[in-house]
């Protein structure tokens, strides 16, 4: 802050402070000390008001908030430049006690930030540490960190896939048997380590718009056994060609999915995530789709990315751990 903001900030706070202290005691002078029956003298819809001093304990409240403030303001950095006299990151007894390396000393919400994540490292690093040397098969037994991992899940992964990890428009459930990139307990650790990018193509200047229609109707009725809905234009037999010649490269001869490509399994309408009608199958045909899953090396770290694949691993996996032991 430049010497002229920090006088600014620093004069405009203990200014007002000052005021309002000169205020309190100006309007004190004068006052009666003793409680009477006599009003002021107006009247508001019948409603009067005593002539009566500030009542004592409110008088000294607001000392105190004023005492509180300058006590404040000495001890923090809330005054311009001024540092505080708390003492700062040097001191502190972790092993980051080297000071910023523009000097900065004194309290500020940054070290106070880092001295509590370096306290809770400290306390529950061993713990991370302990599972993070564990098969996820087997951390995914264990009630503690699955506790951990369902904590680190609510924050982190439900705004996406729901607090019951089931998933959402756009976004797959985590609990069923269906993987677009794997079940196997270190491609679920890879997955969320690394994040995951689909990319289905769009095919409505490929194919055309019968051609979009055809291919649907192929996925609806031949893949997933369903019927297409009263009226629906879709030449299944062409289909069948069209998904041979543009489609089985990713998806499977079968249509079961690549995993290695996040494309998915299209005989399991129940796990589509854009949506199993013909309407909707079109639209994911037509324009194709981009799903993206953040990569979470860089924020979580992998300890408590091996406890959140446990725990996404034992979503769908309760049944069996159980009846292992
Ligand atoms: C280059 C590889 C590739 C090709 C070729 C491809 N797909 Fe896909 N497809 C994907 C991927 C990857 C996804 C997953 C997209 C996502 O998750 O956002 C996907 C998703 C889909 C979905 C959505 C499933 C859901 O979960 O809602 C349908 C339906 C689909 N593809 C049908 C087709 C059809 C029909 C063709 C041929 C015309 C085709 N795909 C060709 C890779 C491909
Ligand atoms: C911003 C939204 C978002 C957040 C946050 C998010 N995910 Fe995802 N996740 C996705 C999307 C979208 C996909 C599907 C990608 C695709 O289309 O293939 C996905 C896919 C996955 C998959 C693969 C599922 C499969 O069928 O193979 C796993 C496992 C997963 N996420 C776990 C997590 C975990 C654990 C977290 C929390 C650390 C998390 N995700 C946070 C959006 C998100």
């Amino acid at each position: 802050m430049t010497t002229f903001w920090s006088l600014y900030v620093t004069v405009l706070s203990l200014g007002t402070i000052f005021a309002l202290t000169w205020l309190l005691l100006s309007t004190r002078k004068g006052q009666r000390a003793e409680q009477t029956d006599e009003t002021v003298g107006h009247s508001f819809d019948g409603i009067e008001e005593y002539d009566n001093p500030l009542p004592k304990w409110w008088f000294m409240l607001f000392v105190g908030t004023i005492i509180f403030a300058l006590g404040y303001l000495a001890l923090y950095p809330g005054l311009g430049n001024w540092k505080g006299l708390l003492p700062g990151y040097a001191y502190l007894d972790n092993d980051k006690q080297t000071p910023f390396a523009n000097g900065q000393t004194g309290w500020t919400g940054v070290h106070e930030w880092e001295k509590e994540m370096a306290k809770s490292d400290a306390k529950f690093g061993p713990i991370f540490a302990k599972f993070a040397a564990m098969p996820i098969e087997e951390v995914a037994k264990d009630p503690q960190a699955l506790k951990m991992g369902g904590r680190l899940f609510a924050s982190n992964c439900s705004v996406c896939h729901g607090s019951d990890a089931k998933g959402a428009y756009g976004f797959p459930n985590l609990t069923d048997a269906d993987w677009r990139w794997g079940g196997e307990p270190a491609t679920i650790k890879e997955t969320i380590m690394k994040g995951r990018h689909a990319v289905m193509p769009a095919w409505a200047e490929v194919i055309g718009e019968q051609g979009v229609a055809d291919v649907a109707g192929f996925v609806v009725t031949k893949l997933d056994g369903r019927k297409l809905p009263e009226g629906a234009k879709a030449d299944v037999a062409n289909g069948e060609k069209l998904f041979a010649a543009n489609c089985v490269a990713c998806h499977g001869p079968q249509g079961k999915g690549t995993p290695a490509m996040g494309a998915p399994d299209l005989t399991h309408p129940g796990a589509f995530i854009y949506g199993s009608s013909f309407a909707q199958l079109q639209q994911t045909i037509r324009y194709g789709r981009q799903g993206q899953m953040p990569a979470q090396e860089q924020l979580q770290g992998n300890d408590k990315v091996h406890l959140l694949a446990a725990y996404v691993y034992s979503l769908s996996h309760g049944d069996k751990a159980a009846d292992a032991e």
